[in-house]
């Protein structure tokens, strides 16, 4: 499974809808590797989420990857392996917010490299999307998969973390972040 350059900001690919995948790809062994390949992309760039536009890829899909982090503590308690993360994909996904408060949090891209934002998200969405062998999928996330999701279905859309940020001053690059803005044992800014 080859890792594949993810594109910049610039790049039209990132500015541009993308199209919806046509159910008929899903059997294509081509659209199976895409998605194996924006896996390995995606962990190999330290990120937690990619979208199919970030590898120049005009069709609505979306890669993440979520650890427990309840279940990652206590492992690391017990001195036991790393947990492996939960590697998920969502094609053609649509998200429904539910109504409450927007979270404020750390998010960086792996189309705009090192930089660092306060982005504001909504703490819960539910999620509608077929899954990689056609299977329907819906259901509601929060928290930290919640602002992953909506990240990556942001480049769906064209936009990218900088469009939905309400006050620039909070950007930083990833150096500076880490000896200013965040304190000790905080998690690192998500990058999708
Ligand atoms: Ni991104």
């Amino acid at each position: 499974m080859p890792v594949r350059p993810i594109v910049r900001l610039g790049h039209p690919a990132l500015r541009t809808p993308a199209e919806p995948v046509d159910q008929t790809h899903l059997s294509d062994p081509q659209f199976q590797i895409l998605i194996d390949d924006m896996f390995e992309t995606m962990l190999a760039s330290g990120g937690v989420g990619l979208a199919a536009p970030q590898l120049g890829i005009g069709l609505q899909l979306f890669a993440y990857a979520v650890v427990d982090p309840d279940a990652a503590s206590d492992s690391a308690e017990d001195g036991g392996e790393e947990q492996q993360p939960e590697l998920k994909v969502l094609i053609n996904p649509a998200i429904d917010p539910r109504p409450g408060e927007l979270i404020y949090d750390w998010e960086g891209c792996l189309s705009i490299p090192d930089l660092r934002g306060l982005v504001p998200r909504h703490p819960e969405v539910r999620v509608h999307a077929t899954g990689r062998n056609g299977q329907p999928i819906d259901y509601r996330v929060e928290g930290y998969e919640a602002r992953i999701v909506q990240h990556e279905y942001d480049h769906l859309n064209g936009v990218v973390f900088l469009d939905r940020m309400r006050d620039l001053r909070s950007l930083a690059f990833g150096a500076e972040w880490e000896e200013f803005l965040t304190e000790e044992d905080h998690e690192d800014a998500q990058v999708g």
